[in-house]
């Protein structure tokens, strides 16, 4: 019964819906808690977006290069595709975005192995 009510009260989603392919590996975490990003990932990079461009302010860690990095796929090489992170995710959710218009959807060859890693030399 406990646990009843305990499961009913996370915001748990069926299974159809918005499930993203995570290829991340054992013991990473993301820069925010998991639910925190599947709510709002959007507005940090965004955020982070107008931070870089108008005022010229650089962070690593809501970093667009490094959400690739950590959350592309091994084989695919990328966060699009059928079951890339971001588009897998995108496509149930009816959500477009044009980012990968201008930014690679690969992660970068050296960090790709780093990112497992905590950001230790920043
Ligand atoms: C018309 C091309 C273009 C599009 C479309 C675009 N960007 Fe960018 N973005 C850039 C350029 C140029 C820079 C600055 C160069 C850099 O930092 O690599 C940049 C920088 C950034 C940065 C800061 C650098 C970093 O790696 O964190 C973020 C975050 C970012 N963009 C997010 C986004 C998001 C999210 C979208 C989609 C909603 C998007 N961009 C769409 C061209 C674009
Ligand atoms: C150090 C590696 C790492 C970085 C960097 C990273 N993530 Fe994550 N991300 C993870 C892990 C691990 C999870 C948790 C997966 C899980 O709980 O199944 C996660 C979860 C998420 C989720 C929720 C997925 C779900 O299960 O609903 C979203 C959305 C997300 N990340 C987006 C981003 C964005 C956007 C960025 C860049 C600002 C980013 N991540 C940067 C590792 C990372
Ligand atoms: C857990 C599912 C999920 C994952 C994984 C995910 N997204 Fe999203 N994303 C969404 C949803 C749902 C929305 C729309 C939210 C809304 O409209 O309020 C969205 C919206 C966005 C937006 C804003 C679009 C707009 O026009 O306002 C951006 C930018 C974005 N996501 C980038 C990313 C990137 C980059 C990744 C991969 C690193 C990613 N997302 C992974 C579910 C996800």
């Amino acid at each position: 019964m406990v646990t009843a009510t305990a499961m009913a009260a996370e915001p748990k989603k069926p299974s159809r819906v918005q499930m993203p392919v995570v290829q991340t590996k054992a013991g990473e975490k993301c820069v925010e808690p998991t639910d925190v990003m599947r709510r709002d990932h959007m507005k940090f990079i965004l955020h982070q977006r107008d931070e870089t461009m108008h005022r010229g302010i650089r962070t690593v860690k809501h970093s667009f290069k490094n959400c690739v990095n950590c959350h592309a796929d091994a084989k695919t090489n990328s966060v699009l595709g059928k079951d890339g992170f971001c588009q897998s995710c995108h496509t149930h959710a009816a959500v477009k975005i044009d980012c990968f218009e201008c930014h690679t959807a690969a992660p970068e060859p050296s960090k790709a192995a780093a990112a497992t890693k905590p950001a230790a030399g920043n």
